[in-house]
């Protein structure tokens, strides 16, 4: 691509890199910051591939002022990034101003170069003091009390705000696969997990409204594309169980919508937690949705016991396959998905203006001689933007589009050793090396 298509120019689309705050920011004890269930997560020995932390990530609550010039010197007018509820919120719910302050500099140097900020509330990084973490209901009131406090410190410069990140990933991975933080392993609750983080949703908008009317809220999905295996009846209606936890357990609540009766069937009787009035507070009107999109998932019928509770087995790509392409990560590359998937919702579900506020690719491609050539995120990157500049032109409302990420980070449960970012981090040194394909964005967004 050697010009952006007409759809994507800067001009009249929303371009943006993104990160996360316990991904980057390090200084986890700075400032009076409260631990997170994150931290203590990596603190279990096992549980994170290379044994490392968010201790001192990139180092980016130190390094903020050097990493927003770098921002702007590679072209990127717009910047998602999470505020850290742990920074900002003291264990007697009271507000620690060090950590305001952070995000107050921060701002004020995004802008100075210009660049709006595009802020999320919760990125997965919960308060440990939180008992019960998202089983509690009372976390989501937790959250409405700190969505309260941002909207009253920061919230007059902050234009757009989401409330969560891949409410998915906390609920599932967190509390049934036990692979992210808190760790469990208890799938009869994670609907209820879902449940208290879509109130949590909900309640936070309501906080943030009452007390700032203009800002344009909403909030942060990761939508499922599953194929399935085979076209055997059971391979399909594992593929679709896969949805309808990723998707509906989500969407649903957004749009005041029942969850559909195979999940209720399949998790129905942890849900004593959900009150009258509950699916009114979810639904609150959104004036945007934020779609992460990476890859797609082939399931087949369930092949374990274990699986058999969520009713699907996923079927990792095969790197023998030579059919498909791979990230790093082992992530299929399929950037048809992209139009795919935003089909999928746009036609089951009202949505409000989209975002794709994450899309990108594990490529570790090292520093060589000052340089790097990092190939396949320029062609992942590439053909993404081709795929959605035709869903645009299709009639898609895409306003906005995030590479993940600006820098190398923590990569959760694979720690260092996958890099997303469009900029090379030394993770000795914290020397950024800008790779091929942030002069590449540079370009075309000059183009
Ligand atoms: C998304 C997360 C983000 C990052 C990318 C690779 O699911 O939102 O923090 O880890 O995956």
């Amino acid at each position: 691509m050697k010009k952006l298509p007409e759809n994507l120019s800067p001009n009249n689309f929303e371009w943006g890199c993104a990160t996360s705050s316990f991904q980057i920011e390090g200084g986890t004890t700075a400032g009076g910051r409260v631990a997170t269930i994150w931290d203590d997560f990596c603190a279990q020995p096992g549980r994170i591939k290379d044994a490392s932390d968010g201790s001192v990530a990139c180092d980016h609550f130190h390094r903020y002022a050097g990493d927003v010039k770098l921002m702007a010197d590679l072209g990127f007018k717009h910047y998602r990034f999470s505020i850290a509820w742990a920074r900002v919120v003291n264990a007697d719910n009271t507000v620690n101003m060090a950590g305001i302050d952070f995000y107050s500099r921060l701002l004020d140097e995004l802008a100075k170069y210009d660049i709006t900020p595009n802020a999320t509330l919760f990125h997965w990084d919960l308060p440990s003091h939180l008992e019960g973490g998202w089983l509690n209901r009372d976390t989501a009131y937790r959250f409405a009390d700190y969505t309260a406090l941002v909207a009253e410190r920061l919230g007059d410069r902050l234009p757009r705000v989401a409330t969560l990140n891949e409410p998915w990933c906390s609920a599932f991975l967190g509390y049934d696969l036990g692979v992210f933080a808190p760790g469990h392993k208890n799938r009869e609750s994670s609907l209820s997990v879902a449940h208290h983080l879509m109130l949590a949703h909900g309640l936070g908008i309501q906080a943030w409204r009452s007390r700032l009317s203009q800002t344009s809220l909403g909030i942060v999905l990761n939508p499922e594309l599953c194929d399935p295996l085979t076209t055997k009846p059971e391979d399909v209606q594992a593929a679709k169980m896969a949805e309808y936890e990723r998707n509906d357990s989500f969407l649903n609540p957004l749009f005041g919508r029942e969850w559909p009766s195979m999940l209720l069937d399949q998790m129905g009787s942890s849900l004593s937690d959900r009150q009258a009035g509950d699916l009114a507070i979810t639904s609150e009107p959104l004036d945007f949705i934020g779609l992460n999109y990476y890859t797609r998932s082939i399931a087949r019928a369930p092949s374990s016991s274990e699986d058999a509770k969520r009713g699907y087995t996923f079927v990792p790509p095969d790197a023998a396959d030579k059919t498909k392409q791979l990230t790093d990560i082992g992530w299929e590359i399929y950037p048809e998905g992209l139009k795919r998937v935003v089909n999928n919702l746009t036609q089951n579900w009202p949505l409000p203006p989209i975002w794709i506020t994450e899309n990108g690719a594990a490529d570790n491609t090292p520093v060589i001689n000052g340089s790097c050539d990092d190939d396949m995120r320029c062609s992942y990157i590439t053909q993404h933007l081709e795929k959605m500049s035709e869903l645009i032109a299709e009639g898609t409302d895409i306003r906005g589009y995030y590479v993940w990420s600006l820098l190398d980070n923590f990569e959760w449960a694979h720690g260092y050793s996958e890099r997303f970012g469009v900029v090379h981090v030394d993770f000795e040194t914290q020397v950024r090396t800008p790779k091929k394909s942030a002069l590449m964005v540079k370009a075309l967004l000059k183009s």
